[in-house]
């Protein structure tokens, strides 16, 4: 029986944060922290799942076909089987098949556990089913281990975690429009620039499932767009800010939109001073989508702001959270030996504000899911 290993990375957001499901900008990269997987097939039609730290899971091909947001395939496995049954549902026939996983991301974290996961699974089946790892291919599986996300687990995401880890690389964050899922590689050799990210991870643990802060989210940007007549923030501008603040319930949706508005100009900016090598303006930009999403989208929780604030005020060029917010990670743009003061400032604050040690992880863009 064949056997084939893969990887996925986890990511950061460098910026561009809740915009995805608005149609709008994000620029994330792959982390060097990732997703290991190694699937066996069977000759039967079940399917054994371990996970290194998660623990285990058996079942059947039928099990994971009733399963999902209705069925019985809950928790952490239910990534795996939703995979299976994403791509099962696109038309590839699926074997029964033994799946081993050993993860170095933290779970809840902000980085992205479930979608490395998931793309590791879809990478590895993709290598036992020779289907193609090209662009579209690519994008493809990414598709799939979004919907397991959405449709079988019932995370209401917006796609951009899965589209970083398949289609991140060294050395680039990728620009994305969720207007119409085109990418666009942006080169960011921190290295070379004497610069890294320093990824902090407040162990305060996120939850981005139906019913929690993340979904409310959703739905106040789809209320605000709503109100405004058009389909998708992304159609709004400044004005339109502004013409909600009159309309009922306008001072949530006032806010909520003119972080999502003003976040897609800050990606636009953040990739015209990549390229100008502005690295300050880029540390501004990071700096001011935090504020924003600390004030105007309300997604950010002390832990996050301390982590954010103290590493600018030792050294970086500008910092924010990552991710889903609610809890996780942030993510500080720094030159390479501001890194051990930083990290000590961060670990000192969190000391005096009674919060456990963080979790510190010096980062550069790395590469995207692949086989072997
Ligand atoms: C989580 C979701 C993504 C995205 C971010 C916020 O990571 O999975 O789809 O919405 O939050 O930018």
């Amino acid at each position: 029986m064949r056997s084939i290993s893969a990887f996925a990375p986890g990511r950061v957001n460098l910026i561009g944060e809740h915009t995805d499901y608005n149609a709008g900008l994000s620029l994330p990269f792959a982390l060097p922290l990732g997703t290991s997987v190694t699937l066996t097939e069977r000759a039967d039609d079940r399917v054994l799942v371990s996970s290194r730290e998660a623990g285990a899971w058996s079942g059947t091909l039928a099990d994971i076909e009733a399963g999902g947001v209705a069925g019985g395939v809950a928790g952490w496995a239910g990534y795996v089987a939703g995979v299976l049954w994403a791509l099962g549902s696109a038309g590839h026939r699926i074997p029964g098949c033994e799946i081993e996983l050993a993860s170095t991301v933290p779970l809840g974290a902000g980085l992205s556990s479930s979608a490395s996961l998931e793309c590791a699974v879809a990478t590895a089946v993709a290598g036992l089913l020779g289907l193609p790892l090209d662009d579209p291919g690519r994008r493809a599986l990414a598709a799939a281990c979004t919907r397991a996300e959405t449709e079988y687990v019932g995370a209401p995401t917006g796609g951009l975690d899965q589209l970083a880890a398949m289609l991140g690389a060294e050395g680039e964050a990728v620009l994305i429009d969720f207007a119409d899922h085109s990418a666009h590689r942006v080169p960011l050799h921190l290295a070379e620039a004497g610069l890294a990210i320093l990824v902090t991870d407040t162990g305060v643990r996120h939850e981005l499932a139906a019913g929690g802060g993340y979904a409310d989210r959703r739905a106040e940007c789809e209320a605000a767009a709503q109100a405004l007549g058009i389909a998708s923030l992304r159609e709004a501008a400044a004005a339109d800010v502004t013409r909600l603040a009159a309309s009922p319930g306008g001072s949530v949706t006032t806010r909520r939109a003119r972080h999502v508005v003003t976040e897609n100009e800050r990606v636009l900016a953040a990739v015209a001073a990549t390229g100008a090598g502005d690295w300050a303006g880029l540390g501004r930009l990071l700096t001011a989508s935090h504020a924003s999403l600390r004030d105007d989208f309300e997604v950010t929780v002390p832990a996050l702001d301390l982590a954010a604030a103290t590493a600018e005020a030792h050294g970086a060029l500008g910092a924010r959270m990552t991710g889903g917010g609610f809890g996780g990670s942030t993510i500080a743009l720094l030159p390479l030996d501001r890194a051990d003061a930083v990290r000590e400032a961060i670990d000192g604050a969190f000391a005096g504000a009674g919060l456990p040690r963080p979790a510190h992880h010096l980062v550069e863009p790395s590469g995207g899911a692949r086989l072997g």
